[in-house]
């Protein structure tokens, strides 16, 4: 498999376009289960997680087009009928966003059969908000030997739709659901993530009637059919987000572009705050920091538009070398702190405790072998190694692969001395 050398030292000096949003372009692929007429996402990230997603779609009767377009890197999806409802434990395992065509397939043909995705490294993390509000909305539901069964040969009937927590894919799911139902839906402490208002935006334009995305209530009147449509992804803020950590953790200038400043907010305050300059422009920001060091700052992950639990392993390997000690608090995930660890394995100074992580800055990182647990976690541990005396080599980076575009490439043209090993094809024990 494939593993990832960084040679510490170098400062970042560049412009690093921002991709279009993984975890929004999922949500929106699953859209086109609705109509029979083509979805045309546009500003479509190429990574392993939309390619996968789009096999699964394609078992499920959806023709899915990736090319280069008039706007850029596009995906048609089209799906003129369901020619299977049923999505296998295979497919569902390795990507959990997999499990959000059962709402489309329920809401389109009236029933479905897809696996329950299982636990993952960064918690337990249940589906069972997702099947209260399908069974809110009228959706018959029944789980055996790992399958969930769903029914509603009558259609989805509007409903009030209470959380009693804030989750981001139970929202979305409600919301793909709901647009097909009949009458009006009330979802209740509704997740607030710029992905729902981008999934509100892309629905409207097939047609369906949602407001109040971004907010804690979202209203959905059901229509009876959709359309097709042409949608561009939201820019994808934990991609901006962690290259503007790369840039202060490494020293240099760098200008994020094709993304907006507002989406990684509570971000660029602890930036501030920690020492490094942060300027918001049109369609991004600029990240500078000087030689001296940056101060240790204490952190809480929040739903949005807190501080999101996807940049936490990104700020603490950012903490690693800071002046002081900072406290981080992770409150969406019971396990997010497999990289901890693997940090100190480069020389920092972390104890954890529970749900808080207390890391003592060290005047500098070595470079050591580490392994990625996750998506987010690999990419801390690359940020790591920005700084590290010598090499840090990462390895099954393919959880990098999922959610990064051109990692190499965007951090290479920057000055960052990053390549690719590729693999002799033996799994990593
Ligand atoms: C989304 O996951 C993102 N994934 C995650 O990004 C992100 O960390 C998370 O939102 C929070 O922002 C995608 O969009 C594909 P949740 P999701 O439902 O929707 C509990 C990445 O690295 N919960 O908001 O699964 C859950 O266990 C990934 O790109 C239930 O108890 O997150 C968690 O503690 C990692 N029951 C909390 O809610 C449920 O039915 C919030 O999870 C659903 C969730």
């Amino acid at each position: 498999m494939d593993r990832i050398a960084i040679t510490g030292g170098a400062q970042l000096n560049g412009v690093i376009p921002v991709s279009g949003a993984k975890n929004s372009a999922i949500k929106l692929m699953a859209a086109s289960l609705l109509t029979d007429e083509p979805l045309r996402l546009t500003n479509m990230p190429r990574l392993a997680d939309t390619r996968f997603l789009g096999k699964l779609l394609t078992r499920l009767g959806v023709s899915v087009t990736e090319s280069d377009g008039p706007d850029g890197q596009q995906t048609i999806l089209h799906a003129p009928e369901i020619t299977s409802g049923f999505a296998p434990y295979d497919l569902v395992r390795q990507m959990r966003a997999s499990f959000n065509v059962l709402g489309p397939l329920v809401a389109r043909s009236g029933q479905a059969k897809v696996s329950l995705p299982g636990g993952c490294t960064i918690g337990a993390r249940p589906v069972d908000l997702h099947l209260q509000a399908l069974e809110a909305l009228g959706a018959k539901i029944d789980l055996h030997e790992g399958y969930v069964y769903a029914q509603a040969p009558r259609g989805l009937k509007g409903a009030e739709i209470v959380f009693p927590i804030v989750s981001v894919g139970a929202t979305e799911h409600a919301m793909l659901a709901a647009v097909l139902a009949d009458g009006v839906t009330v979802i209740r402490n509704a997740a607030c993530e710029p992905e729902l208002v981008d999934l509100q935006e892309c629905l409207n334009a097939m047609g369906a009637k949602v407001e109040g995305a971004g907010t804690p209530t979202v209203t959905i009147t059901g229509v009876a059919r959709l359309k097709g449509a042409t949608h561009s992804v939201i820019p994808d803020r934990i991609e901006m987000g962690t290259y503007a950590v790369a840039a202060a953790m490494a020293g240099g200038e760098v200008r994020l572009t094709k993304a907006r400043p507002e989406l990684i907010e509570s971000l660029s305050v602890k930036l501030e705050e920690a020492g490094a300059t942060v300027v918001r422009t049109e369609d991004g920001v600029i990240v500078k920091r000087n030689g001296s060091r940056l101060n240790a700052v204490d952190l809480e992950t929040a739903p949005f538009p807190g501080f999101a639990t996807d940049l936490q392993a990104q700020f603490m390997a950012l903490m690693t070398t800071a002046n002081g000690e900072s406290r981080i608090r992770e409150t969406i995930f019971e396990n997010r702190f497999m990289h901890a660890p693997e940090l100190m394995r480069l020389g920092a100074d972390i104890s954890v405790h529970g749900g808080e992580a207390r890391v003592r800055g060290v005047e500098q990182l070595e470079g050591a072998e580490v392994m990625a647990t996750d998506l987010r976690a690999s990419v801390s541990l690359v940020i790591a190694g920005l700084v590290a005396r010598g090499e840090t080599v990462v390895s099954r980076i393919y959880h990098l692969d999922r959610g990064f575009e051109r990692l190499e490439e965007k951090l290479g043209a920057c000055g960052a001395q990053v390549r690719r090993i590729k693999g002799d094809g033996e799994p990593e024990l």
